[in-house]
């Protein structure tokens, strides 16, 4: 396996789960040392192990990536501790209920909207003195909702596009000073997330699944993939994108 993350570290949030997991996972292969946050403390741990004993380095924080006092006490202890960042991950994130938009209950559209972009914005606020230091790289976690408007889910998609938007204008600010900023868009993976509500609703899953052109959901590796590329000097030139990963599904 390339080492080519050596000596590099890298926060990945949501990595308590599906998307965020696995990159845990790939960065610390690629030989990062990881900072795994997530608020759900026994799937950080199970992270965790697995890295470890993958033979890679990880440490956790059980945060909440809403909440500004945690994350900028993360970013601290990450100063402190590791003394720098190269890159960032900010994935964590909730679908929120479906609902038609004049039923959408107001304090879940804030809660959705909290925790998808007020968490990015956070986590870019704080994660930008480090990288600043030395240079590195900033990935958000987006969706096709980021592009299309699917129906019930107007917190997810307005999240998501103003992910995309904060994407832009922190990668025209950076740009000229050594921190890139890109965004990737998955489509349908097979993640705890969509596993769920797949099992509450398998008619709508098929349907899905129909609507991909490459015929299945992607793992969640396969979208680590693309964070790892956006955070890699693979990518050097590739400033304030947003990078489809959907087995086609807006084609
Ligand atoms: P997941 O549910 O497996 O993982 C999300 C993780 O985020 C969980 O471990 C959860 O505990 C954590 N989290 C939730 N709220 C948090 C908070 N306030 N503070 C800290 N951690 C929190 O879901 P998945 O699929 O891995 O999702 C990762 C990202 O990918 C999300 O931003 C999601 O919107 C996005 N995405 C997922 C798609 C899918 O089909 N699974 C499609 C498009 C985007």
């Amino acid at each position: 396996m390339n080492k080519d993350f050596d000596g590099k570290v890298v926060l990945v949030t949501g990595a308590g789960s599906g998307i965020g997991r696995a990159a845990a996972r790939l960065f610390a292969a690629r030989g990062a040392a990881v900072y795994a946050a997530d608020l759900n403390a026994q799937g950080l741990q199970e992270t965790a192990d697995l890295v470890r004993e993958a033979g890679g380095k990880v440490r956790t924080a059980a945060i909440d990536v809403a909440r500004e006092a945690d994350v900028a006490a993360l970013l601290v202890r990450i100063g402190d501790e590791a003394g720098r960042l190269d890159a960032a991950f900010n994935n964590a994130g909730i679908t929120g209920g479906t609902y038609a938009l004049q039923d959408y209950p107001a304090e879940d559209f804030d809660r959705v909207i909290a925790v998808n972009l007020r968490s990015v914005f956070l986590g870019m606020k704080y994660e930008l003195p480090l990288l600043l230091r030395q240079g590195g790289t900033i990935v958000n976690t987006a969706s096709v909702a980021a592009i299309t408007g699917p129906g019930g889910m107007s917190a997810y998609a307005a999240s998501k596009h103003g992910v995309q938007g904060l994407t832009r204008v922190a990668a025209m600010e950076n740009a000229a000073r050594g921190v890139r900023i890109n965004a990737i868009a998955p489509g349908w993976t097979e993640t705890p997330m969509v596993v769920a509500n797949s099992a509450q609703n398998p008619a709508f899953a098929a349907l899905a699944k129909q609507a991909i052109p490459a015929g299945r959901g992607a793992a969640p590796e396969e979208i680590a993939e693309a964070a790892l590329w956006l955070s890699s000097g693979a990518s050097s030139y590739v400033h304030g994108q947003l990078l489809v990963v959907d087995g086609g599904m807006t084609i």
